[in-house]
C-alpha cells in the first residue's frame, strides 16, 4: 500500500503521522518512508533513528517534485508499504505524492485557520481524482484537545465537504514532540500510553 500524508498547511502533524506509520509497518513488513517535503523533517528523524540504532527503520530517501511520482513509482515497487512524507505547500511534490498514492491521509487541526486552510487543499485532492480516481482520502484529526467544542464544529465542517474522517484522532500531547526529536515513536519511548493508544488506533484503521 502506498500511503501519502498531506496537507497545504503546515505544522499539523504531517511528519509526526508519517514517520509513525512508517516505523509501525517496518515492524512487520519492508517499509520505504519518502521524504518529499524540502524541509527533510522526516530524514532528520530517520538520521537520529540510525544514531542511536533504533529498529526497524523503514528504509528513507528524499525526493522533490515530480520525481515523487516517477521516482517514486519504481522504488516503492520493491517495498511492500511506501510512506510519503509531502510538502505542506500546493507545490509539484504535493501533487506528484498524490498521484503516486492510493491511500491519503491528511492530518488537519481543529480551529477556523485549519477549517479556512482547506480550501486550496480540496481542490488540489479533486484534481489528483481525476488522474488518481481510485484515491482513498481520509482526513484525521491530528493535535486536538478534547476538552473544547472546536472539535465538534471541525467535524461538522468536515461532513459538509463530505470528507472521510478517521475515528482513531490524535491529540496534543508532549509524547510526540519528544519522541520523533529522538528519532523514536511513541510507543518505543513509553513514556505515555493515550499517545501510544492513539497511534495504535490510527495503524489498525488505516491499514485495515
Ligand atoms: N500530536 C501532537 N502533540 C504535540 N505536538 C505535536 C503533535 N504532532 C506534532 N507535534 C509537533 O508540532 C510540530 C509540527 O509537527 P509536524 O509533524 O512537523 O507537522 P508538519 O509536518 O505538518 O509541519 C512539531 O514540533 C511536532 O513535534
Ligand atoms: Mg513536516
Amino acid at each position: 500500500m502506498i500511503f501519502t500524508i498531506a496537507n497545504t498547511k503546515g505544522g499539523v502533524g504531517k511528519t509526526t503521522t508519517a514517520v509513525h506509520l512508517a516505523a509501525m509497518l517496518a515492524r512487520t513488513s519492508t517499509t520505504l518512508l519518502i521524504d518529499g517535503d524540502p524541509q527533510a523533517s522526516a530524514a532528520s528523524w530517520a538520521a537520529w533513528r540510525r544514531d542511536v540504532g533504533r529498529l526497524p527503520s523503514p528504509t528513507t530517501t528524499c525526493l522533490i517534485g515530480k520525481a515523487i511520482l516517477a521516482e517514486g513509482k519504481d522504488l516503492a515497487a520493491g517495498f511492500a508499504h511506501t510512506v510519503v512524507d509531502a510538502g505542506g505547500r500546493d507545490s509539484a511534490g504535493l501533487r506528484a505524492s498524490l498521484l503516486l498514492a492510493q491511500r491519503a491521509i491528511i492530518p488537519v487541526g481543529a480551529s477556523n485557520f485549519d477549517a479556512a486552510a482547506m480550501t486550496d487543499l480540496l481542490e488540489v485532492v479533486e484534481l489528483a481524482r481525476e488522474y488518481n480516481p481510485f484515491l482513498d482520502v481520509r482526513v484525521l484529526l491530528a493535535r486536538i484537545d478534547p476538552r473544547t467544542k472546536d472539535t465538534g464544529e471541525m467535524l461538522t465542517y468536515l461532513a459538509g465537504q463530505g470528507l472521510n474522517v478517521l475515528s482513531a484522532r490524535v491529540c496534543e500531547r508532549v509524547a510526540f514532540r519528544r519522541s520523533t526529536g529522538e528519532g523514536a515513536t511513541v510507543q518505543e519511548l513509553g513514556k505515555d500510553n493515550h499517545a501510544t493508544a492513539e497511534m495504535e488506533a490510527l495503524f489498525d484503521e488505516v491499514t485495515k
